[in-house]
């Protein structure tokens, strides 16, 4: 039987539509309009395809939108000074800095430097602290929108077996964490990280009725490597190529015409994971809109 496919575009769309709601009653009742400033260094294609799909969603929402684009060379200096500028400006209710940085740069230095009220990408140490304690705060986006897919689709994942493949501060680490808390919104599961130094992926990945992808690798993940009826998450954006016209060819880690026929559930690569970070980014810049302003 085919996999039930889960429509991350349309899942995102309902929730911005939502949003865009509660954008107007803000203005309407506090004269508060949220603010998010995006700020992108370098030339990086990937970074720069992101970035724009966050800035042409914060507008489509009614957001204060502020682009900073900074050369590949620019110095930490310059840009902790104009976090910093960011940080005092009341209009501005989230920061985002576009990772990956130039290897110049000390990524840790500059996360370090946002406010972490107007961190709406939950990278700062205060919110991942914060995030494991099980304590309010901004969670980070993609973890946060696979989250909110899993709740959507009715997945169980109270004493689910899951599996999460990667574990970087943005994606494994975060939903490996989210996944096993103890509490009423998705979590209590049982959570194993695969990673390099993991001796037999496929022995794990055979055991999980929810498999999370999260590695930058094209296709990985084939049918004979997962469990019959398993919910697979990709999370992979890998480009694959170039059309004429000069658009990116997106597949995940995930071979997903192979695994749709063994899996249960499934997101599609591109319109599942990925629209639903950008709404998460958006939800969260709202939050500390209201939080700030009270
Ligand atoms: N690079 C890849 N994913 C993300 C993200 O969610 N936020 C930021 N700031 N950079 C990223």
């Amino acid at each position: 039987m085919s996999a039930k496919i889960i429509d991350g575009k349309a899942i995102a769309q309902e929730i911005r539509e939502n949003i865009k709601r509660e954008v107007q009653e803000l203005k309407e009742k506090y004269n508060i309009v949220p603010g998010l400033v995006t700020i992108l260094v370098g030339e990086d294609p990937a970074s720069i395809s992101y970035v724009k799909g966050k800035q042409k969603v914060s507008q489509s929402l009614g957001f204060y939108s502020i682009e900073e684009k900074l050369p590949e060379n620019v110095s930490e200096n310059e840009l902790l000074k104009l976090i910093e500028k960011y940080n005092k400006d009341p209009k501005i209710h989230g920061i985002l800095v576009q990772l990956p940085l130039p290897k110049h740069i000390n990524e840790r230095k500059i996360i370090n430097a946002i406010d972490p009220k107007k961190d709406v990408d939950g990278f700062h140490p205060i919110n991942v602290g914060k995030m494991v304690m099980g304590e309010p705060c901004f969670l980070p986006c993609t973890p946060y929108g696979i989250l909110v897919l899993l709740e959507k689709i009715g997945c169980p994942v109270e004493g689910a077996e899951v599996v999460v493949l990667g574990r970087s501060n943005i994606v494994g680490k975060p939903i490996a964490n989210l996944l096993m808390q103890k509490r009423k919104f998705i979590g209590n599961a049982t959570v194993t990280v695969c990673h390099t130094g993991t001796r037999d992926i496929v022995f794990h990945t055979k055991r999980a009725d929810i498999l999370i992808v999260a590695i930058g690798k094209p296709k990985f993940i084939t049918a004979d490597m997962i469990k019959e009826g398993a919910v697979v998450i990709d999370v992979g954006i890998n480009r694959i190529g170039i059309t004429p016209e000069g658009k990116a060819i997106l597949c995940g880690d995930v071979d997903f015409e192979n695994v749709k026929q063994k899996a249960g559930a499934i997101t599609p690569v591109p319109g599942g994971v990925g629209p639903m970070t950008v709404t998460m980014l958006m939800k969260n810049t709202l939050e500390s809109a209201k939080m700030w302003n009270g």
